[in-house]
């Protein structure tokens, strides 16, 4: 079949409810989804309209022991395949994202509510990190260093370290997923997915593809497994010892228990919590470029990204000027039905998310914050049960505690500063280190933000907002944030172990350090 054969047959046909949409969409992508009967379910609920799209039956313990032992002995051949093979499967799942990207692109609005342009978005995203992957199956390099014994040689080899498990939340329902699957599996591990209860019928349809591109390169599918339900099936897989690595994405509170437990039984842990991301804004930045970066940083996603702005931190002199350009911006923004065209801002995901708005703003008031515009909710009427909220700007007397704790919402704390050193101290005066921005025209001031004494951050930016990071670099931060990194450069190696090496070919032992024995 053409992609544009498949492209027509899975355009949004708005005459089918949003059940029937996701159904086709899944059904296009080979997904089998098994729905619930009786026991656990998971309810996968579109925040657009709040209606249910599906109810699917969780994996119960027993299964989930099941998917880990057979990701487990599949990992006795994986692990034997040539890596540059390895990545032959990773250029197969490209091609098929690239073929299902409409199909994949509509299913993470539906049950995201994200605009369809950051839809496509993530699975590029996913494309681009299958693309990495590829190229990174002939370059698992390790060093060889020069040994002090003469007619040694000392040599590193890196070898996959057995099942990896993948937790990922709603926001990025697939992307990150594909970081960490598309890495692990070129580095030789076999994987297990854990995905958001909340967005199910995506992470089904995604892994469809990836076991389709293992079956048709000859390879056990249970290369890879999902397991789906709610924290009980995420917990199974944490304390579960043949899992090596648990790879978790979430809020800070998720990664204080899934750390210590995984690090109880000396498992290893990859950690992409809690951002709370700041741009500062220099009085020789270029405001009008600052505000497009704002204005998508703090509202894009719905606020609803790891890497979204929560605060601004602008100089005195330009605060009032760039404040009017965001509440301009903002005053514009389309704010409804992600499928509609010209929206900007797509619902919250759910009621909880805009209980946690609302605390904020009321907490912010209550911290002597003003809310300058937005923060009210959009079309109750028309669906009671999907959450639209205007992005809202707040300023702040100080870097109170409701701006110290992030709330997955579009709300953007403002702060003023007139010393740089105050600028970079309430940078830095928050727990989270996630991802930064500086807007300068000053190359000193620029410097002084990367510096060692600058941003504390895992991504610092210059003249570029604080989200939509490249796959290329590794992704993740410091502080709350958790400290892993993901995705590109040499992120690999978190999902490897390193052996060292030493090789005598002296035909006489030589002990390091000159020690003499025997
Ligand atoms: C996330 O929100 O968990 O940098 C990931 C970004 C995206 C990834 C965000 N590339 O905004």
């Amino acid at each position: 079949m053409s992609n544009d054969t498949l492209r027509a047959e899975t355009e949004p046909d708005t005459n089918l409810s949003l059940a029937d949409q996701a159904k086709r969409a899944l059904a296009a992508c080979g997904a089998n989804v098994a729905t619930a009967t009786d026991g656990e379910r998971v309810v996968s609920r579109s925040p657009i309209t709040g209606e249910i799209l599906a109810e699917i039956a969780a994996t119960k313990a027993k299964e989930v022991s099941d998917v880990i032992g057979a990701a487990q002995a599949a990992f006795e051949g994986w692990r034997l395949v040539p890596a540059p093979a390895r990545g032959a499967v990773m250029k197969r799942l490209a091609e098929l994202l690239t073929e299902h990207k409409p199909d994949l692109a509509l299913l993470v609005t539906l049950e995201a509510g994200k605009i369809p342009s950051e839809s496509a978005g993530e699975v590029q995203e996913m494309i681009d990190i299958c693309d990495l992957a590829v190229g990174l199956s002939r370059q698992l390099f390790g060093k060889t260093m020069p040994s002090e014994r003469p007619l040694h040689r000392l040599q590193e080899s890196w070898h996959p370290i057995g099942v990896v498990g993948v937790i990922s939340a709603f926001n990025f329902p697939v992307a990150v997923w594909s970081w960490n699957t598309a890495v692990a599996l070129v580095c030789g591990n076999t994987a297990v997915w854990k995905p958001s209860e909340k967005t199910p019928l995506t992470a089904i349809a995604s892994h469809a593809l990836l076991e389709r591109a293992l079956t048709e390169h000859g390879y056990d599918p249970a290369v890879s497994g999902l397991i789906l339900g709610a924290a009980e099936v995420g917990q199974a897989m944490v304390d579960d010892e043949r899992v090596a690595l648990v790879s978790a994405t979430g809020s800070t509170r998720m990664g204080q228990i899934v750390g210590p437990r995984v690090a109880a039984r000396f498992g290893r842990t990859l950690l992409e919590l809690g951002g709370n991301n700041a741009a500062v804004v220099t009085d020789s930045a270029d405001l009008e470029l600052a505000t497009r970066a704002i204005v998508f940083g703090a509202a894009g996603t719905a606020g609803q990204r790891c890497t979204t702005q929560r605060r601004l931190i602008v100089h005195e002199n330009v605060a009032d000027a760039l404040v009017e350009r965001i509440r301009g911006a903002y005053a514009k923004l389309p704010i409804g039905d992600p499928r509609e065209e010209g929206s900007l801002v797509g619902p919250l995901v759910d009621a909880d998310a805009f209980a946690n708005q609302q605390r904020a703003l009321s907490n912010a008031v209550e911290q002597g914050g003003e809310v300058l515009v937005g923060g009210g909710r959009r079309l109750e009427d028309q669906w009671p049960d999907a959450y639209y909220v205007e992005p809202a700007l707040v300023t702040m007397p100080s870097q109170t505690e409701v701006v110290r704790n992030e709330t997955f919402a579009p709300i953007l704390y403002v702060l003023t500063y007139s010393d740089f050193a105050e600028a970079i101290a309430l940078h830095n005066g928050v727990p989270q280190g996630l991802s930064s921005a500086i807007f300068t025209s000053d190359q000193a001031e620029a410097e002084r933000f990367l510096a060692a004494d600058g941003a504390d951050c895992g991504i610092v930016n210059v003249n570029a907002g604080t989200s939509g990071a490249e796959i290329g670099g590794a992704f993740g931060g410091e502080k709350e944030t958790g400290g892993g990194r993901e995705s590109g450069s040499d992120a690999w190696r978190a999902y490897m172990r390193r052996t060292t090496t030493t090789i005598n070919y002296s035909g006489e032992i030589a002990l390091a350090q000159g020690v003499n024995f025997l």
